[in-house]
């Protein structure tokens, strides 16, 4: 939630600033603001809306200062609107700052600030801080220690930048919970929450832990904890390109990262797959192979998207390994009191690596002794640190706020995982060989589905001025119905819900007339005959159908009112492909109704708040 840069170097900050905050806009797009220093002075533009209302107030041809920050907000206190809009000053407007976060105690702070007789413009906790560092600053004249002494006094997560009218030569960054990466070019550095901010400029990077602090120089940096110990931190190098994070032709990104998926599928399994001896080979692993071995249970939590992907990795690993599999959304993990014992292998997934919810189960779990895993597309995010072991994604940044290839990609890792546990378990070869040759397949029959776009955008077009849909699906596409219904309802703000089909009797059925289309996954296997019945029931009721099925299947065209085909795949493995023509489905949908496909009102890519 929210993405902040900052810049100090020798370009012109400005430009770089505006650049590092559309590359980060998925992350948050109710208002953005910038500041720079100049002479002495800071300059603050700020604008409620899109970067590209904020860049219409910058000229950017007058710009010269070579020091300033910057933020994109999704806002959690206050509303958005130029006030409330980042960057915040202390009162003298020596001391600047952005923020991604929330500051837990800053009514109380606010509160004794107040008494002291310092005032406030904005709603937001990030001005409190500001304010309060300001008034470090002006007591203590010594800006790094003014930052460490209010960074220990709050509560709460931060990923910030200082900028002080003092220092043109110094920038500051702070992180605790959320994310901070500081690019090191030639003489210039640009840090930011996001490699897609940084990347243009340099592939170094240097990944600032919880409760450390950079200090910034033209000189160089310098890195210590909050409580001012010295630290050492690693350069790495971000391992994507800059075409990744660009729309290489295609209208929205979700677009492009849909038809992504043959590759960032095959990026998922390359490498791993030890298909003549049906296993796999999972180096993130190696390490815990003996905790691995003596699990009895597993429990997965995520949010969202990735809490979808881990219910069809509960029915794959209970498949293929026979090993009890709990699903759990991490928000309702971290807040009751989860019964973790010795062998239980707990296993977080999260494309961003950053969200809230599910760092926090990960640390519960881990302070309760559990092991704990990580599913992860960003390379070095904080769960992909501190899980203690893990199977990163490789499905190449995301950008649309709407999650695509990283579903498919979190599948096929799951299905990786499954074997593993299947063949220290009860899973044969034969049959690890089987799964293993089929899941080589899967690029290619993805690419089978593209040829049917048109028809699932002719299909979008009936059906766009619905106001609500149903979607139904059994067994390994009970989970996918959930994620079709979410991916529509995400970019076209059209009321959807996913049900298993035969709970359809219990509830929405008193929904269905003539007006809903039902939208049932009906795929060639032992419960197609069941999926059938329910299709009849939809259509006695007069409900439209819309059916996802196995190629070659006619009988359904007599009960069906639209058709999309998939080719046939082993049961586990369908997922994969059902998911394809809803993400479609939805794409081509939010198109008609002309919404904002990439940035989606409310919602923002990556959830770093509770
Ligand atoms: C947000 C995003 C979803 C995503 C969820 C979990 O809600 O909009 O697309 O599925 O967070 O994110 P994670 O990065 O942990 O997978």
């Amino acid at each position: 939630m929210c993405g902040i840069v900052g810049y100090l170097g020798k370009s012109s900050a400005a430009n770089i600033l505006i650049n590092g905050l559309k590359r980060m806009e998925y992350r948050g797009y109710d208002s953005a603001g910038m500041a720079v220093l100049n002479d002495g002075i800071i300059k603050t533009t700020k604008k409620k809306g899109k970067v590209s209302e904020l860049e219409r107030l910058v000229d950017l041809s007058k710009e010269n200062s070579t020091i300033g920050i910057a933020h994109t907000r999704w806002a959690t206190h206050g509303f958005p609107n130029d006030i409330n809009a980042h960057p915040h000053s202390d009162q003298a407007n020596k001391i600047t700052i952005v923020h991604n976060g929330i500051i837990e105690n800053y009514t109380a702070i606010k509160k004794k600030l107040t008494l002291d007789g310092y005032q406030f413009k904005s709603e937001t906790d990030t001005e409190v801080l500001a304010v309060f560092i300001g008034a470090l600053y002006e007591r203590f004249g010594d800006l790094e220690y003014a930052v460490r002494f209010a960074l220990s006094e709050v509560d709460g997560t931060f990923g910030m930048l200082v900028l002080s009218a003092d220092h043109p030569d110094m920038l500051i960054a702070a992180r605790r919970g959320s994310p901070l990466l500081i690019g090191i070019g030639d003489d210039e550095f640009v840090a930011a929450s996001d490699a897609a901010a940084v990347i243009q400029y340099t592939k170094q990077v240097i990944y600032l832990n919880d409760n450390e602090i950079a200090i910034i120089t033209r000189d160089g940096y310098h890195t210590k904890t909050i409580s001012n110990e010295d630290t050492i931190s690693k350069i790495e190098q971000i391992e994507f390109d800059l075409e990744q994070i660009e729309k290489g032709g295609f209208e929205h990104f979700m677009l492009k990262e849909i038809f992504e998926q043959p590759e960032t599928i095959q990026n998922a399994f390359r490498g791993r797959l030890l298909v003549d001896e049906g296993d796999v080979k999972l180096g993130g692993l190696r390490q815990i192979q003996e905790q691995l071995r003596s699990a009895e249970r597993i429990i997965i939590t995520a949010c969202g998207t990735s809490w979808h992907a881990g219910l069809v990795g509960e029915y794959m690993i209970e498949h293929l390994a026979n090993i009890p599999v709990e699903v759990e959304y991490a928000s309702e993990f971290r807040y009751r009191n989860p019964v973790i014992k010795k062998n239980d292998i707990v296993l977080a997934i999260s494309q961003s690596g950053e969200t809230a919810d599910t760092m926090a189960a990960v640390r519960e779990a881990k302070q309760k002794g559990a092991t704990v895993l990580g599913i992860v597309n960003v390379v070095g995010s904080s769960i992909a640190r501190y899980t203690s072991a893990g199977v990163y994604t490789h499905a190449g940044p995301e950008i649309g706020v709407a999650s695509t290839k990283a579903f498919t990609s979190q599948l096929t890792v799951l299905s990786l995982i499954a074997i593993m546990f299947g063949r220290m378990n009860t899973l044969s070869k034969y049959e690890g060989i089987k799964i293993a040759k089929e899941l080589l397949n899967i690029p290619d029959k993805i690419k089978k589905i593209f040829e049917s776009a048109d028809k699932i955008q002719q299909i979008a077009k009936q059906h766009a001025k619905a106001k609500n849909f149903l979607y139904l699906g059994r067994g390994y596409n009970f989970p996918v119905a959930l994620e079709g219904a979410l991916k529509l309802k995400e970019i076209s703000y059209i009321h959807a819900e996913g049900y298993p089909a035969a709970e359809m009797k219990h509830g929405p059925i008193a929904l269905i007339d003539e007006n809903m289309p039902v939208v049932f996954i009906a795929t060639q296997d032992e419960i197609y005959e069941k999926i059938i019945s329910n299709i009849e029931e939809v259509k006695a009721r007069k409900g439209k159908i819309i059916a996802i099925a196995t190629e070659g299947d006619t009988r359904i065209e007599s009960v069906a009112d639209n058709v999309i085909y998939i080719p046939e795949t082993l049961p586990m493995l369908t997922p994969i492909l059902s998911v394809i023509p809803f993400q479609l489905l939805a794409y081509y949908t939010a198109l008609e109704l002309d919404c904002d496909i990439d940035k989606p009102r409310n919602l923002a890519k990556s959830v770093t708040v509770e």
